[in-house]
């Protein structure tokens, strides 16, 4: 299996321990009166990877993570069709990395990898990729989806509680530099 993630971000707040929401996650949480980063990434495209996209997905992973998959691994996901890409033009912006697992004989999505280039972030094109993958996921068959993020990446934290993802336990060091990670999930039915 490819690294766990490693970003280097701040130390947040611990999620309180809760029941899992089996809310459906078809649209993202409603926030009145605010234009959401999502409506700007209108000009962006989401579609399957190619391999010709892989190098620049590579330098995009580099940028930002400090412990970044290595090239292979991204090879390993190429036939994945939850593995995705974001383009402005012909230029790769971002990606996501995503599969289906067996789950007590239903079928449950893993996001694996998500990130955006650093000069592209708050533009909504996460948000764009989530959505896309998530309804991927749901096309092949998956109940639920499940990630893990590090306790302190209130940025993804955000991203992900806004299509309701919820926690359902932490994984203690789960990251190389100890930190913890969280599972997330979120219901797709
Ligand atoms: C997490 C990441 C993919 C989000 O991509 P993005 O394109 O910047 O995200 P969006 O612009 O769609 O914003 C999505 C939500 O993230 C949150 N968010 C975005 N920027 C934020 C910031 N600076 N501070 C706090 N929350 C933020 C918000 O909830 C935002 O929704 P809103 O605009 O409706 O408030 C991007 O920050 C990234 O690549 N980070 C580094 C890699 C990483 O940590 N990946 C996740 C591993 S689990």
């Amino acid at each position: 299996m490819p690294a766990a993630r490693t970003p280097t971000l701040p130390a947040g707040p611990t999620l309180p321990v809760g029941p899992v929401s089996m809310k459906p996650i078809g649209v993202r949480a409603e926030r009145p009166n605010v234009t959401t980063a999502a409506s700007e990434a209108e000009g962006i495209a989401i579609r399957p990877v190619e391999e010709a996209d892989l190098l620049a997905v590579f330098r995009i992973e580099k940028a930002s993570f400090d412990q970044p998959w290595p090239f292979s691994a991204f090879e390993r996901y190429l036939d994945e069709p939850t593995f995705l890409v974001a383009v402005d033009g012909t230029k790769v912006v971002g990606y996501v990395v995503a599969d289906l697992m067996p789950n007590h004989g239903r079928a449950l999505g893993h996001v694996k990898d998500v990130a955006v280039h650093p000069s592209r972030r708050g533009e909504g094109i996460g948000t764009k990729l989530l959505e896309r993958v998530l309804a991927g996921l749901r096309t092949r068959g998956a109940n639920s989806v499940k990630l893990e993020v590090r306790e302190g990446n209130e940025t993804a934290i955000a991203m992900y509680r806004s299509f309701d993802f919820q926690y359902l336990r932490t994984l203690p060091h789960y990251y190389n530099d100890g930190e913890d990670a969280l599972v997330m999930v979120a219901d797709l039915t």
